[in-house]
Parts: structure tokens; sequence; C-alpha cells
């Protein structure tokens, strides 16, 4: 009896150590899940793409178990991450159990427009569907740059008819602000499943989650990191850095590093960090972040950096009528 009882609590203490690395999952609200830690994919504006560095992270990333890749057409590189998830299930990882991201581009914006280019998108894949098709800004353009005024409630018509077809599983929107979900729902139409808008340390953006939150809406937080490298920080940026003594404090406590502090953070706040990283070390550690829970004064001492700061405020569009943020004054 006592060895029966001594075996249980052996094998319960088991499944929690490897329950505690597994991502977890969230509820859309289309019934769907999503894996609440995603890898970013976005080279940046000023890197053109080599060739098969993001196929070596997606694949990396699959191997450290990452189940969620976010990426974008804009980003050029939905080829790449389309050879990496054939390669991974070609291996044996299934592709029901891999939830893949991407996104409508500006160009795209009228409603007859949507489908053709998520079918070009799928085309880039190599899939026959995404797990979650965004519409990545409000914001329409045409391919020489200027205005496209088209509603993005036409765009979202869209969507839909795109979900109905089976190409998309979810659909929702990026970098809407509150007032654009509200319009959307106000026209009776199906409420976006995600909204994915930039979240870390400095903009944490409180109101928006609460909202998302009262609405049954995801929250995926893109540039997790903000100003958090010396590297990538503008010099107006307010703290903290990586280097930040505090910060160092909370990693050296957890045996963590400050980047994974910031991470575990926002899981937390029950967001979905989609940190980017091309570098495999880099990937591992990234998602290593769901053995250990911050304590009350940590958590305040992180809100606390929250000074409302975008480091992707996206200028060039401040004139178009659907520019979501906060205009400078
Ligand atoms: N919806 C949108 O409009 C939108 C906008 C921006 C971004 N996004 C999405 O969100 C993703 C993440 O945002 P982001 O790429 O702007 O920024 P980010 O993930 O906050 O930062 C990426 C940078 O951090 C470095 N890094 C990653 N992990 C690190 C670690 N553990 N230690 C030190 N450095 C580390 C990376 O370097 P290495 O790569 O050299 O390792 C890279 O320079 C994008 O890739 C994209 O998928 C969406």
């Amino acid at each position: 009896m006592k060895e029966t009882v001594l075996l249980f609590v052996a094998c319960a203490v088991l499944t929690h150590a490897a329950d505690s690395q597994t991502v977890p999952k969230l509820k859309l609200l289309d019934g769907h899940e999503i894996p609440a830690f995603a890898l970013g994919t976005w080279l940046g504006n000023n890197t053109k793409p080599a060739g098969h560095e993001v196929e070596d992270a997606v694949s990396w990333a699959i191997d450290a178990g990452y189940r969620h890749i976010d990426t974008a057409f804009a980003y050029r590189i939905e080829d790449q991450v389309g050879r990496a998830v054939a390669k991974k299930v070609t291996e044996g990882v299934r592709r029901e159990d891999l939830f893949i991201t991407t996104k409508l581009w500006n160009e795209n914006h009228a409603r007859d427009q949507v489908v053709p280019a998520l079918r070009e998108s799928l085309k880039n894949l190599n899939l026959s569907y995404v797990d979650l098709y965004l519409i990545h800004w409000p914001v329409g353009q045409f391919s020489n740059r200027t205005f496209d005024y088209t509603d993005y409630v036409e765009t979202w018509r869209g969507m839909i008819e795109a979900k109905q077809l089976g190409l998309a599983r979810s659909i929702g929107v990026s970098n809407f602000n509150q007032r654009q979900i509200d319009r959307l729902l106000e026209q009776g139409l199906q409420a976006p499943a995600v909204l994915q808008v930039e979240i870390n340390l400095n903009l944490q953006q409180p109101s928006l989650l609460s909202y998302c939150k009262e609405k049954g809406i995801v929250l995926m937080g893109y540039t997790p990191f903000g100003s958090l490298f010396p590297s990538k920080a503008r010099a107006d940026a307010p703290p903290p850095r990586v280097d930040d003594p505090k910060l160092l404090d909370i990693a050296n406590k957890y045996n963590k590093t400050v980047p994974q502090i910031t991470l575990r953070y926002l899981v937390e706040l029950g967001i979905i960090p989609i940190p980017k990283s091309l570098t495999k070390t880099r990937i591992e550690q990234n998602i290593a972040v769901f053995d250990f829970s911050l304590a009350q004064d940590e958590r305040d001492l992180l809100r606390s950096y929250d000074k409302g700061y975008r480091t992707i405020p996206q200028l060039k569009w401040l004139d178009h009528p659907y520019y979501p943020f906060e205009k400078p004054e």
C-alpha cells in the first residue's frame, strides 16, 4: 500500500514536470484553440530575406516545442515558413498540431481581393488552410503607396468569406484600436477571434487588454522585447534595458534571463507573446517560460515600466482616416 502511494506521488510529480514545459492553449471565441506562445518571423523593414534563415529558425522552433508560427505576406518569407513546416510534417509532426498565422497586406483591402490574397499566401506557404488570418492594418494603400480608403468593415466581410471557404480556420485583426473593433461588432458581423498589437514593458495596453477580455478576443503581443536591447532602443525610449539591476535580480532568482522574465510577464497577463529570433539558442531560451511564476511584487515592478511608449507608430500613415493609434501632439 505504502509503495503504491509512493509510486502515485512519483508519477504525479513526473507528469507535472513534463507538463510544466508544455505551452498551454487558449480557447478562441469561434471554438478553436490557439497555442499561447508563437515564433515571430519578421526580418525588419531594412533586411531582405537571404534564403533559408527563417526556414532554419522555424525548424529549430518546432524542434524546441513551438507549435505556433506568426508570419505575414508582407514579410516575404512565407515560402520559407512553408518549407520548414513541410519538412517537419515529413519528419512526423502533425499539421493539425501546428498553428500557422498569416496576414492580409494593405494592398488587398477590397472585399473581393481578400480571398485571392489568402490563396496567394497559401501557395507561398504550401498549405491548404491557415489557422489564423489577420487584417495586418486597418489602413489600405495601393501598390504606389497612395492611400486606399476602402472601409475595413468591407475588408472584414472578405475575411468572413475566407473563413466560410475553409481557407482560414479563424480570422482576426492586427493594429486595430478599440473603436475600430466596436465598429465591426456594430455591423452585427462576427467578432475577430484575435487582436494582434504591439505589447511590451513600455507599452502594456491595459485598457485594450481588459476590453479584449470582456469581448472574449485573444490578444497577441508583437515586438514583445520593445526597447529592452540597447541595439534596438531609440534614444528617447524609456527604461528598462536588458542589464537593469532589478530585472537581473528577478532573473537570477528563477535562474532565467531578463528576456525570459519579460515573456513570462506577458504570458501571465494572458497575452500570447511573439518573440522573433533567428538564433537557435535564443529560440530555445525564449519558449522556456512555462516552469515558473512571478511573485506579485515582481509583477508590480514590471507593470511600472508601462509608459505608453510605442516602438512602431507607423507615422507614414498618420493622415490616413483609419490610422489606429493616438496622434502625436
Ligand atoms: N502585426 C504587426 O504589425 C507586427 C509588427 C511587428 C512585429 N510583428 C510580429 O511580431 C514578431 C516579433 O516582433 P519583432 O520582430 O518586431 O521584435 P522582438 O521579437 O521584440 O525582437 C526581435 C529581436 O530580439 C532579438 N532577440 C530575440 N530573442 C532574444 C534573446 N533571448 N536575447 C537577446 N536578443 C533576442 C532578435 O535577435 P536575433 O533574431 O538576431 O536572435 C531580434 O533582434 C515579428 O517577428 C512579427 O512576427 C507583427
